[in-house]
């Protein structure tokens, strides 16, 4: 029998949140090639209409109770798409945040990006940098986007620099858990997701968020993402707060 505790592995309180909205929303944001393509358009056309629904769905978190929010912008995988449409990808994400850079700002948004940085162009790197160091006193929203990130890579970039901490004698060993692991996440400031959300119809994670993810609820709805809508989003934190989460205790 599973043992009962009283606390979930992010801290909060067991069944405490039972009925109420997510906290920590993430979301892989599919489908934006079909959404293009059923219009005759490019599949760029379709990145920049998601690109655009970003905001939106940023911007109706503080109503839903969402305070941290996670967005999937580009894999480790997407690298293998063709080179026009990773050029447009980049061109999408360094136009997104000099366009937006402000209005982030002003709207009380924390941005951060996980990820890794080292294939990315220096222009993107510096403008991503900027988007953090601008918005780093902000205490809103909390907006997470995933750049050049999968959680295999995160993962095994983790345990590079734990076992170089191991080796230079800051960390034994035994002190290695599942307490200290996170800890060399990119994520390692952010609680885990409560609702991880795909649209398009595709029932897989795709290596997003794997460690973060073990305990979080999963929805796979059929909307391509750049007709995702903040009602949308209304609708599925309502029915998170209906679902009996139980971290693998018995309730009582
Ligand atoms: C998946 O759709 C989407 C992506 C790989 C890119 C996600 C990017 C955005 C939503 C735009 C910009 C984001 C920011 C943060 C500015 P897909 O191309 O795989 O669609 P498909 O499955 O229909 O081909």
């Amino acid at each position: 029998m599973a043992e009962q505790t009283d606390t979930a592995p992010d801290g909060s309180a067991l069944g405490q949140g039972a009925h109420q909205g997510p906290r920590h929303v993430a979301i892989i944001m599919d489908g934006n090639g079909r959404w293009a393509q059923s219009r005759g358009r490019p599949r760029l056309f379709g990145h920049h209409a998601g690109a655009k629904r970003v905001r939106e769905i940023v911007e109706c978190c503080p109503s839903l109770g969402i305070k941290y929010l996670t967005i999937f912008a580009f894999s480790t995988e997407n690298w293998k798409r063709t080179q026009v449409e990773v050029a447009g990808l980049m061109s999408l994400f360094r136009r997104y945040i000099s366009k937006e850079m402000k209005a982030l700002a002003a709207k009380n948004v924390r941005v951060r990006f996980i990820g890794d940085r080292v294939r990315l162009d220096a222009k993107l790197i510096q403008l991503m940098d900027q988007l953090e160091t601008e918005t780093a006193q902000n205490d809103g929203t909390h907006l997470t986007i995933a750049l050049n990130y999968g959680g295999r890579d995160e993962v095994a970039r983790a345990t590079k620099r734990l076992a170089q901490d191991v080796a230079a004698g800051k960390l034994s060993p035994d002190d290695v858990d599942e307490e200290t692991l996170p800890k060399y996440l990119d994520t390692h400031v952010l609680p885990d997701p409560d609702l991880v959300i795909r649209t398009s119809g595709e029932a897989r994670i795709s290596n997003f968020l794997l460690w973060q993810s073990a305990y979080a609820e999963y929805e796979f709805i059929d909307t391509l993402w750049p007709d995702f809508t903040a009602e949308e989003l209304g609708r599925l934190c309502r029915q998170y707060g209906t679902r009996d989460r139980r971290f693998g205790a018995v309730k009582t």
